[in-house]
């Protein structure tokens, strides 16, 4: 797919199990919420897969903002420092929020941004995530809906980059060790 091949090692999760899975979460947040009207907050940039499949799966109306801090750089591994890029446009207070990230892995990104996002008084503030990594217990991070915990290995695809490449990919997949090489 897109050329890619060379570089994947192996698909840890394919486009059918990540579309079965939002398939899940949809049902259930969609009767978690029924009768509300709910703001989907996307992290940019890896987000943006996920939660573009996702609010079409949902069966409520959703409105969607955006938010973008970084954390990574082009690294592999997290830094701690949390930036904001691009703040929400919009006001959310006594809105229903609901934090969509691609993965939690250190789990910095998203409790600096539970805590922002806190103090603007939303209605209710809840996170989905369609990964989590076992490292992201040891920050409390407090997360209602999660699609898969995988294994501490680096993955790309499905919004998720490495050096920016590879988020256009519909699966989760590991790299070939000579690619970080380069
Ligand atoms: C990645 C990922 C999460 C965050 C998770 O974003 O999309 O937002 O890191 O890491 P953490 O739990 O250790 O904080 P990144 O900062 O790479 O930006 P991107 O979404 O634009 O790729
Ligand atoms: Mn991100
Ligand atoms: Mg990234």
């Amino acid at each position: 797919h897109h050329g890619y091949g060379p570089d994947i090692d192996h698909v840890l999760l394919s486009e059918e199990q990540i579309q079965a899975k939002i398939g899940e979460l949809a049902a259930r947040i969609g009767a978690d919420y029924a009768g509300k009207e709910v703001l989907l907050v996307g992290v940019l940039k890896g987000a943006v897969l996920f939660m573009s499949d996702f609010a079409r799966a949902l069966q409520l109306p959703t409105q969607m903002e955006f938010m973008a801090v970084s954390s990574y750089g082009s690294a592999t591994s997290s830094s701690g420092v949390v930036r904001i890029l691009k703040d929400l446009d919009r006001d959310i207070s006594d809105r229903h929020v609901l934090v969509i990230e691609d993965i939690i892995d250190s789990g910095l990104t998203l409790s600096w941004l539970l805590k922002n996002l806190g103090g603007r008084r939303p209605a209710s503030l809840e996170v989905c995530a369609l990964l989590r990594k076992p490292d992201a217990v040891k920050v409390d991070v407090p997360v209602r809906y999660i699609g898969f915990d995988i294994p501490n290995e680096f993955v790309v695809g499905y919004g998720l980059d490495y050096a920016e490449r590879y988020r256009d990919l519909p699966y989760i997949a590991t790299l070939r060790p000579e690619v970080y090489a380069n």
